[in-house]
């Protein structure tokens, strides 16, 4: 345990970590028919990279990491296809309800839970409620997420609000408005990765992106290694963030 933490700290001083890294978590399909495999072997294998990364970035000091899981689109595919994945969710959320503790993974979900089965709304509200309890490093896992679904949410519960009376109109501003997004509580992400080698955005964080830095690379997400994120921090570490400033 000693040797680890030691490990950990050589690994934090050596440079500066991204507090909030975004991963469109994509290719598991494409991974899965490059090996005459099933797509549904591709998701499976790609959960377990996540678990590898999301533990990875715990330890380099990471405080955020949030992962493109399910888009408000995915409901396009084959039922086989989204009943594996619902199926790989379920798994994952038990197993890590069980290792919370252990993990020091606290998670927490974006995106509307109520169009998935109530085994796994359950669960996801017991990973909560227990991730509630805890302090450290956050994965937030996107599931049915879209970020326009998430902006036209936060406008329609806004507009209730004026409605109620409860706000008014004026008050709205950007700081109001981005508390009303699923990330609410915290800070937009400064790193956005996309493997696969696709260079769009998918949906993803269309409101919380507006100044991260992105980061592709053609690497499957089923082939993704701590060393492929050390080359995009290494990548961020060299970028010239300006916010429209000048440096
Ligand atoms: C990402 O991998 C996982 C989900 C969208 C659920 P894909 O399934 O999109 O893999 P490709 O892009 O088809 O290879
Ligand atoms: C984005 O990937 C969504 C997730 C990774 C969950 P997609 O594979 O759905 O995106 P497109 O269809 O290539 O744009
Ligand atoms: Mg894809």
């Amino acid at each position: 345990m000693k040797l680890f933490r030691k490990k950990k700290e050589v690994m934090q001083a050596d440079r500066p970590v991204p507090k909030h890294i975004a991963i469109v978590m994509d290719g598991n399909g494409r991974w899965a028919t490059n090996r005459g495999l099933p797509r549904t072997a591709g998701h499976a294998a790609g959960s377990e990279v996540f678990r590898r990364i999301a533990t990875y970035c715990r330890d380099i000091g990471v405080s955020y990491l949030t992962v493109y899981a399910f888009s408000t689109e995915n409901w396009k595919r084959s039922e086989e296809e989204v009943t594996a994945i619902m199926g790989l969710l379920k798994k994952y959320l038990f197993e890590a309800l069980e290792k919370m503790e252990n993990d020091r993974i606290r998670l927490e979900f974006f995106g509307d839970l109520t169009r998935l089965a109530p085994e796994l709304q359950e669960l996801a509200a017991k990973t909560r409620e227990i991730s509630a309890r805890y302090e450290g490093f956050q994965a937030n896992i996107c599931l049915n997420y879209g970020g326009r679904d998430e902006i036209v949410r936060a406008a329609r519960a806004y507009a209730e609000k004026c409605v109620a009376g409860e706000a008014v109109p004026d008050a709205l501003d950007e700081a109001a408005f981005s508390s009303m997004l699923y990330s609410g509580d915290i800070p937009d992400p400064d790193l956005i990765i996309r493997p696969s080698g696709e260079l769009r955005t998918s949906n993803f964080l269309l409101w919380q992106s507006a100044y991260s830095e992105y980061y592709f690379t053609d690497v499957l997400w089923p082939d993704y290694t701590p060393e492929e994120l050390e080359r995009a921090i290494a990548a961020f570490n060299k970028r010239s963030r300006r916010f429209g400033g000048v440096k």
